[in-house]
């Protein structure tokens, strides 16, 4: 009874499952009324004061269920595995799940939950009680198996508990090992990132020599999976030109060689940076100590360098990459200022504010804009990603800041380095006051850290964050990028567990919980455009669905009269392309 793509109810959220399920017992086959046998682990003679047998749903829902009283410590339930052996179950099969539900008269929230086969116990939480969700409706809990070696067919489950009442069903177990097949389109992410119109994105780690051939699985992994790239080091000033005035390119090159070969996007990272920075300028980022024999640039010299950085660079590869993170890091990490002074900054103390002053800013992006008119120029910043933080107010008011200054800032990078239990409300509730300010917004950094590495229910947790994040850029026209920092977890920078895959490039959970929620978006989308194409009276109907070329809604139910006030741009409306001038 193997089930592939079947939801798992989780108790914060509803994510489709992605691997495997095996269900070992639904108490379908069962009659109500059946008795079940309850094992007593420490009774002499086998007795035991709990009972369990099947019932109805107590929700009303067809099916039956297995209903247990609890009235005596360390008692299990006692099934006949058929079907399945221990060996399945050892074999892959990392979690335990079921549904259960405990009647509102259970009050206390934090229960001891056990199972085995035979003497051999597949979960044991012994000393660890774990909230078990709400009462009066059913939730899905899961628990990571231990592999067991024994050749018994009894399965033991329940909760350890003198007093309690609970009702499970659908007990499974479900394979922790998952794979996709990258050549066909419909299993990758960027066929359904396509389809959303969202640019999605990885960084392409450094000095990654796999990534020129085109048949090797990082390469692969990278152009079957996401439409924008970004150099994880490869663009850096230090590395483009180490020293003064000779510029390397060879990495970078590679970089766009992929890109272009394979139809993707690029991001441009950095330009002005105090980290990995020119290293002829400054030993820490901070001193002004490698010019004029360690006395350092002027500021006049130190605007010219920043000036022809860029433009060289710029130049180089000017209508190839989209768009630039023209100054990074700018930012001071204490920000306090704002909690007496709310529409204040600190800037870091870098060598380029140091020597140049705040204005270097406002300079690096006109030099940039001159360079490459085109080209989207983004400031791109940490720690500035929830609302309410004071870094985040603090980047909030510098961009403010900039644009009343009119400078051409097109894009707001929020990196997104996090951890689990990602609030993706208050990233929602800062993010979207952008849009008001006319400027794109882009995860540009994203890497969700576990707790331990190779736990995979931190993994369910970490795609949950992941999903919740791409729930807030779908919903936002003005988010352009959700890019990822890295490809395997291995290579990243960070550690536990940060990214989409393992070491191996296998699919990991975040992967899936992203693919479905991208073809979902993508499928609720295309069923807009299909309406119009099957409803005849649309031409004639006076309010229209405008939608991008991506498939995209743009307005719903615009007046017809209204259409030529929509702002310039290609759409589809009444099933026909129109350039709006
Ligand atoms: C990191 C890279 O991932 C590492 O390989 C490198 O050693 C240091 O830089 N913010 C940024 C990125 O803007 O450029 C950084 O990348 C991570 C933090």
């Amino acid at each position: 009874m193997t089930r592939k793509f079947i939801s798992i109810i989780c108790a914060a959220a509803t994510l489709t499952a992605i691997a495997d399920e095996k269900i070992l017992f639904d108490f379908e086959d069962y009659s109500v009324g059946d008795k079940v046998a309850m094992r007593d682990y420490y009774s002499e003679d086998g007795s035991t004061a709990s009972k369990a047998e099947i019932t109805n749903d107590p929700t009303g829902k067809p099916g039956k269920v297995l209903h247990v009283k609890n009235a005596s410590w360390n008692t299990l339930a006692e099934l006949n595995l058929t079907g399945v052996t221990a060996e399945d179950i050892a074999d892959g099969y990392g979690l335990i799940a079921f549904d259960l539900y405990r009647p509102n008269t259970e009050t206390d929230h934090y229960r001891q939950f056990r199972c085995g086969i035979g003497d051999e116990y597949l979960h044991n939480v012994d000393n660890e009680f774990v909230f078990q969700g709400e009462t009066g409706k059913w939730v899905s809990r899961t628990y990571p198996i231990n592999p067991v070696n024994t050749t018994s067919d009894k399965f033991y489950i329940g909760f350890n508990s003198i007093d309690m009442e609970y009702y499970l069903d659908n007990i499974r177990i479900i394979s922790t090992e998952s794979d996709y097949d990258m050549t066909n389109p419909e299993e990758t992410l960027r066929h359904h990132a396509d389809k959303c119109g969202i640019g999605f994105g990885c960084a392409v780690p450094a000095w990654n020599d796999d990534v020129v051939d085109d048949n090797n699985i990082a390469a692969q992994t990278i152009y079957s999976n996401f439409n924008i790239i970004v150099g994880e080091n490869q663009m850096k000033p230090a590395y483009l030109q180490p020293e003064k005035g000779k510029f390397s390119w060879w990495d970078a090159d590679r970089l766009v060689g992929l890109a272009e070969r394979h139809g993707m996007e690029i991001r441009g990272h950095t330009l002005v940076w105090h980290s990995q920075t020119l290293p002829w300028v400054t030993s820490d980022g901070y001193k002004n100590d490698k010019g004029n024999g360690g006395k350092g640039y002027t500021r006049d010299e130190l605007l010219k360098i920043m000036k022809d950085h860029i433009t060289t660079v710029m130049t180089r590869y000017k209508g190839k990459i989209r768009e630039w993170d023209v100054v990074n890091e700018c930012l001071d990490d204490d920000q306090s200022i704002v909690y007496s002074q709310p529409s204040k900054y600190n800037m870091r103390k870098s060598v380029w504010y140091n020597v140049i002053g705040e204005d270097f800013l406002d300079s690096a992006f006109v030099y940039a804009h001159r360079a490459d008119p085109e080209a989207i120029l983004y400031i791109n910043d940490y720690g500035a990603d929830f609302k309410g933080d004071a870094k985040t107010e603090a980047y909030y008011n510098l961009v403010k800041r900039l644009l009343k200054s009119n400078i051409p800032v097109h894009g707001v990078g929020f990196q997104c380095h996090l951890g689990l239990g990602v609030d993706a409300a208050k990233f929602e509730n800062n993010v979207k006051r952008y849009a008001d300010l006319g400027v794109e917004v882009s995860l540009t950094e994203l890497d969700i850290t576990t707790w331990e590495a190779g736990n995979y229910e931190q993994h369910i947790r970490q795609g949950e964050d992941y999903k919740a994040l791409m729930d807030v850029a779908l919903k936002h026209d003005h988010i352009r990028n959700f890019v990822v920092w890295g490809v395997t977890d291995d290579k990243s920078w960070r550690s536990p567990d940060p990214l989409l895959f393992n070491s191996e490039y296998k699919p990991k959970y975040a992967f899936f919980a992203l693919r479905n929620t991208l073809e979902a978006w993508a499928n609720e989308h295309a069923a807009g455009i299909e309406e119009t194409i099957s409803d005849k009276n649309q031409a004639t109907s006076p309010f229209v669905n405008v939608y991008d070329i991506t498939g995209r809604l743009v307005k719903h139910g615009l007046e017809r009269g209204q259409i030529n006030s929509l702002e310039p741009g290609l759409y589809i409306i009444d099933r026909k392309k129109i350039l709006i001038r």
